[in-house]
Order: structure tokens, then C-alpha cells, then sequence
């Protein structure tokens, strides 16, 4: 049977590497995982009320101005960490590491890279210990701890848990001008590629990639950054994304809704994307597939694809492309915003200059009524 004309799926991504940043001699940190966030929000009962009495996360620890939460799978202290701030931003992305020596690999890694490197025995945030926070050479503050509170994992804990209930931390989403300059910078810290969208002259416009054996651990977008464009939660099942969307109906809150709920193309993931009362994007994800093995295929989209973003062609929202996160340096400062100077993916798939294609070659009856918003 031929493979559906959808997918192209390749041996070997990104053949050639991009020039702009160099490849440490010495060997990078062995990242476990994406572990957590910290964002700051502007108004932190606001944002507690959305995270924990709307969403269901569970508090692990608070104070007068921060918030830890988790989720129901979770046994390491956090995955949310909110703190209440002047300007809503992100001020980590945090990767648990293998173990202690790791963390004096990354340090060596980026201090090799000439990033700023900051190392705390006692860690930045409670519930993590001795841990190295940087700002990447994309503009990223990046964070690797191994030492950590363990916690209770609620798994079995069905009694706490809500119709909706957020399971397990699945990825990060970055916004970043030069999508292929990223991936080079993620492979050199241990990353691979699994899934990517690109066109046929080359021009890549965002990358999926991980470390442990999901679709993903964080995904690279091009856009105008560096600048965060979510942070996902993992529920078990697709009724619980429905059930999340009801809630929010029946609280008179469906302008929380961006996008969907709907079948992603890329990660074959169920989706749904809100905002909370910062506009910090959140994606509630569930059911993509293993990529564990060595001979993982990568699978790329052609942007044209009218499926790759949602599988059922239903279109994606202008904010979806336009709006994301400002993210901070190690000094709490806004980090200053890079234009994307190849091409946009909404200025090519939709509008009057783009196009996109259900059936490759149908030009005539390719669209979805609706498709071009
Ligand atoms: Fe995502």
C-alpha cells in the first residue's frame, strides 16, 4: 500500500547545519525531560483561580507570591511554577537531568558557548535543589536541576481527581526567528527531531523535538522571538479536553478557547489551546505515539498541507500564529524581540498570497469552507 500523500517521512532530518552557533567540544547534560515552567503573571489569585480552581493542577507548596503546582502523575515537587510579577513573562524552562554531574556538564557546555550561566546549590525556586539556569545562545532562559522534592503521586488518587483532570506535563512550545539554527543548537544538547514542517524550497517553519520518547519535549516555531508560545498539560483521554471545554462553557469563560479542540496533524496528539488571564497560551494534549527507538522516522509536513496543523482542516486562528509570551534574562528583564526574516507559515497558507490543498494538486475543491480566516 502506498503511504498516504500527507506524510513524507525521511531517514534523516536536516541534512547540512546552518551556520551561527558552534558545537561545544565538550559533551552536553543528559536530559531527562521537560520538568517545569515558571511564569510570571500579573495578578497571581487570577491566575491561581484559572490554574487550580478551573484547570484542577494541584498546589504543591505556596506563599504571598508564588504558586506551585503539579500534576495528578507527578512526583517531583512542581510543574507550574507562577509568580506574581510586573510583567507577564516566562522566566524558565526547566529540564530535569540524569544526575548531579550533569549539571556540571551543562554549565561547561554554555560557559563554552559564552552564555551567561548562573549555578545555585540551593536552586532558584522551592522544591529543587543545585541547579544552573542560562540564557541560551537562542535567548532562551533555560534551566537543569537533577536534586528534587519528591511528592505524592496522585495517579490512584481518583477521588481528587476532576473530569478534566491535567496528568502529566508534556511539552514546551518556543517561538524563535531561525527554526533550523534552533534545531541545531537542541541536537547538539541531545535532542532529535521527530516531526517538522518545512516547503519544497527548504524553508522550515517549525520543528518538533524530544528527549524522552514523545512526539516531543519542546517544539521550535518560527515567529518573531525568542519568545514562549505554550506550555502543554497531558490529560489520559480525549473526553477529558471535552470535558475541560464544557467546563469552561458552563463558567461563561469560552473566550478562554484559542483553538480547537481538534486532532493535530503533526504529533497525530487530540488538542486544545487557551489562554489564561495573562494570554500565556496553554495546550491540553493527549494520546501522540512512542518514538523511543534509534530508527525513529521523522515524519515532514509540506506547509501547504491544509491537515498538518489540525488533521480535520479546520483553521487555525490568526492569534495562534501572532501571539505568544515575552520571556525574560536572568535578571528579570524582558528579553528584546527578533523578527522571523523568512517566511511566515500564515502568510503562506492563508490570506490572498497563500494557498493550502487538501488533496495535493486538487486546486478546485481542495479547500474547506472556512479554512481561509
Ligand atoms: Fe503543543
Amino acid at each position: 500500500m502506498e503511504p498516504p500523500e500527507h506524510l513524507v517521512t525521511a531517514p534523516e532530518p536536516h541534512a547540512g547545519r546552518p551556520a551561527g552557533i558552534a558545537t561545544p567540544a565538550v559533551p552536553p547534560p543528559d536530559i531527562l525531560r521537560c520538568a517545569y515552567m515558571e511564569i510570571v503573571v500579573t495578578d497571581l489569585a487570577r491566575s491561581r483561580e484559572f490554574y487550580v480552581d478551573v484547570l484542577g493542577l494541584v498546589v504543591t507548596r505556596e506563599d504571598e507570591d508564588t504558586v506551585y503546582l503539579r500534576t495528578f502523575d507527578e512526583f517531583i515537587h512542581h510543574n507550574l511554577v507562577l509568580r506574581q510579577g510586573p510583567v507577564a513573562a516566562v522566566a524558565a524552562f526547566s529540564y530535569r537531568v540524569r544526575s548531579p554531574e550533569d549539571l556540571d556538564r551543562a554549565e561547561a557546555f554554555y560557559r563554552e558557548l559564552g552564555c551567561r550561566v548562573e549555578r545555585r546549590a540551593e536552586g532558584f525556586v522551592a522544591g529543587v535543589g543545585d541547579s544552573v539556569r542560562v540564557q541560551d545562545p537562542l535567548g532562551f532562559p533555560c534551566e537543569f536541576f537533577h536534586e528534587v522534592q519528591h511528592v505524592e503521586r496522585l495517579a490512584w488518587r481518583y477521588e481528587l481527581h476532576g473530569p478534566g483532570a491535567l496528568v502529566r506535563l508534556d511539552h514546551f512550545n518556543q517561538v524563535t526567528p531561525d527554526v533550523p539554527r534552533a534545531v541545531a543548537h537542541l541536537q547538539d544538547l541531545g535532542f532529535r527531531v521527530t516531526e517538522d514542517i518545512r516547503d519544497e524550497q527548504g524553508t522550515v517553519y517549525a520543528a518538533w523535538m524530544r528527549r524522552k520518547p514523545t512526539v516531543h519535549d519542546t517544539a521550535m516555531t518560527g515567529g518573531d522571538g525568542p519568545r514562549m508560545h505554550h506550555i502543554a498539560f497531558a490529560t489520559h483521554e480525549k473526553h477529558n479536553i471535552l470535558s475541560i471545554c464544557d467546563t469552561l462553557g458552563a463558567l461563561r469563560r469560552s473566550d478562554a478557547i484559542e483553538r480547537g479542540p481538534g486532532r493535530h496533524g503533526v504529533s497525530n496528539a487530540f488538542y486544545l489551546y487557551l489562554r489564561d488571564p495573562d494570554g500565556h497560551r496553554v495546550e491540553i494534549y493527549t494520546q501522540d505515539y512512542y518514538t523511543g527507538d534509534p530508527d525513529n522516522p521523522v515524519v515532514s509536513w509540506d506547509v501547504h498541507d491544509n491537515q498538518r496543523r489540525d488533521f480535520w482542516g479546520n483553521p487555525v486562528v490568526p492569534s495562534w500564529y501572532t501571539d505568544a509570551s515575552l520571556v525574560l534574562d536572568l535578571d528579570g528583564r524582558p528579553q528584546p524581540v527578533l523578527g522571523r526574516e523568512e517566511p511566515k507559515e500564515m502568510a503562506v497558507t492563508i490570506g490572498a498570497d497563500g494557498f493550502s490543498y487538501t488533496r495535493k494538486g486538487d486546486t478546485e475543491r481542495g479547500f474547506k469552507l472556512g479554512n481561509t480566516l
